[in-house]
């Protein structure tokens, strides 16, 4: 009698499970295995390469070396494909399928035959959509991450996308350079595969999946095209037989201790305020809620470390060869969960023990010499945001925390474009531009709540200026900007009430954010608005307006988060 191997997992419903069984082995040996290999335990490879999708271009040679390590430790590596996200190629905006992404990546790990799965992706939404999806399968997983870019090179200065993208566009717009120069740029800006050169999005979230202990420590900054990064490849697919045969599932390993300590490492490398809604989706998907009121107590007492543009000056190429994740946390030892599980079968404390010391403290600060003491991330709270909304201190010009000033309302992404640096706007340095129906229903919550600076006031050197929205700001971008204003204006939320001339006030010092016009106003203002809105009828956008919450449930569907976690909805 046959003994029954990973291939017998999951067989085709012909109502004759002998006959499933039977059928697929011939039919995976027209593939050209042996016997002997069909045998051995199976690992899914989860790949998003796609020609859409410039960050994952190395994939193929990834994949290589992951089935490499594999082999090497006796399973049989089966790739297969999920849907891409290429950040810049998507229509209206990339998180609008993230779930849909996350949905793909866990049914195909739970329908196919695998001990174990191995994720590579990269990309903004690639990593959490597979962290999400594998969680809500829950077969042993290991993350793999494409590794960022190197930085390429304009003159004698260094460029890196995205932060120095903004920069020369806010440049350009102000005609500070011409027409040419901005083509050059163009040329110079992303010269490698990979994810973005700093700390965006990407960047945060490979350091926080390091964090959480789902991906090999030391992984998260080696750039995509180091001879290091194939080196992570072939040892994460040797790991990925080791979790076969453990079992370690990475329920056991995403955890409300593990969380805390994404939080912190999220606050300290001063990453994405994307990483922010990620984490509560991830937290979601496993029964944990994570408030905006957490992020505020743990931002009260930690520091931020990493010297990373957008908030500081280096790029993750040099995050890596100072150091990368292993220093940060062992930086952060104090303030850290020790006992957390990881992919690795150690703790984070005995996995820290492992890794090298060194630490270039030019770009990885420590606790008693941090860039800054707290706050890198704070959540806000007033009359317009009842549910919170998000500042990146760390980012921000602090001259700005305090504010009072007049609003400036666009009443969503057309009007921006079509008002923005029309020279009638009437604006000032001291006005707080306001974004409406720029959130998850509204428009998939692009990130445009990076407010472009009004060409008139650029052109007279003004940097920075307060912005708010219910939009999301690239990871890369950097200013006085708030941002995931929940309830979102397209579902009754206040901020859809402020109007163009009305007093706006910023306490960071309060945590707070206020338009000043009375409550009962307010509420005759909400009477006037249009009762309805036009809703999709059909399709992946019908579902997802349908189904998708706020930024502080991580924008996630309603039927994908776990049962028990707050409000299921
Ligand atoms: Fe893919 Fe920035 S565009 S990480």
């Amino acid at each position: 009698m046959r003994s029954k191997n990973d291939l017998d997992k999951g067989l085709t419903g012909y109502g004759d499970a002998d006959f499933a069984s039977y059928l697929r082995r011939s039919f995976a040996k027209s593939m050209g295995y042996s016997s002997a290999m069909l045998g051995r335990p199976i690992i899914g490879i989860a790949t998003s390469a796609s020609g859409f999708n410039n960050c994952h271009r190395m994939t193929p040679q990834l994949v290589e070396a992951v089935k490499r390590g594999v082999i090497a430790a006796g399973g049989l590596p089966l790739e297969f494909p999920t849907i891409s996200l290429g950040e810049v190629f998507l229509h209206p905006t990339s998180m609008m399928f993230r779930n849909l992404m996350s949905m793909d990546v866990e049914e195909m790990i739970r329908a196919q035959p695998m001990s174990a799965v191995v994720l590579i992706g990269g990309c903004d939404k690639t990593v959490p959509a597979q962290v999400m999806g594998a969680l809500s399968a829950d077969v042993p997983a290991i993350q793999l991450v494409a590794g960022p870019m190197m930085t390429g090179r304009y003159h004698a200065e260094r460029l890196g996308a995205c932060t120095d993208c903004r920069k020369y566009w806010g440049r350009y717009r102000a005609e500070e350079i011409s027409e040419c120069e901005i083509g050059e740029i163009e040329h110079n800006l992303a010269v490698t595969a990979g994810t973005c050169a700093v700390m965006g999005t990407a960047s945060t979230m490979a350091c926080l999946v390091e964090t959480l202990g789902l991906s090999l420590p030391g992984g998260a900054a080696i750039p995509a095209v180091h001879a290091d990064r194939l080196r992570q490849g072939e040892a994460t697919g040797m790991r990925a037989v080791g979790l076969a045969q453990s079992g370690i599932r990475p329920t056991q390993i995403v955890t409300r201790e593990s969380l805390e300590n994404a939080i912190r490492v999220l606050l300290a490398i001063g990453g994405s305020t994307n990483g922010v809604i990620h984490l509560a989706a991830i937290a979601g998907r496993v029964g944990i809620d994570i408030s905006l009121r957490d992020v505020n107590r743990l931002s009260e007492s930690t520091p931020v470390l990493v010297n990373l543009k957008p908030v500081g000056e280096y790029y993750m190429e040099d995050f890596h060869a100072a150091g990368g994740m292993p220093a940060v946390l062992r930086g952060l030892k104090p303030l850290l969960n020790l006992n957390c599980l990881t992919v690795t079968g150690e703790t984070l404390e005995e996995q820290l023990a492992r890794c090298p010391e060194f630490v270039d403290r030019r770009v990885i600060h420590s606790m008693e010499d941090p860039i800054r003491r707290n706050g890198g991330l704070l959540a806000l709270f007033g009359n317009v945001a009842p549910n919170g909304a998000i500042l990146k201190c760390a980012a921000a010009d602090d001259r700005l925390f305090e504010h009072g000033g007049r609003a400036v309302v666009f009443k969503d992404l057309n009007d921006l474009a079509a008002r923005i640096d029309d020279p009638q706007l009437e604006v000032s340095a001291d006005s707080v531009l306001v974004l409406q129906n720029a959130g998850c229903v509204a428009a998939g919550m692009p990130e445009a709540g990076y407010l472009p600076i009004p060409a008139k006031l650029a052109r007279a050197g003004i940097k920075d200026m307060v912005r708010i929205s219910d939009a999301r700001m690239s990871g890369t971008a950097f200013g006085t900007i708030i941002l995931h204003v929940s309830p979102e204006s397209a579902m009754g939320g206040p901020l859809g009430l402020v109007r163009t001339g009305d007093e706006m006030k910023l306490s960071v010092r309060e945590r707070s954010i206020d338009v000043l016009v009375s409550e009962q106003d307010l509420q005759a203002r909400r009477r006037e608005m249009p009762a309805t809105r036009v809703r999709p009828t059909r399709g992946y956008a019908k579902l997802y307006a349908d189904s998708v919450l706020g930024p502080e449930f991580g924008c996630d569907f309603n039927f994908l988060r776990k049962e028990s976690a707050r409000a299921a909805k």
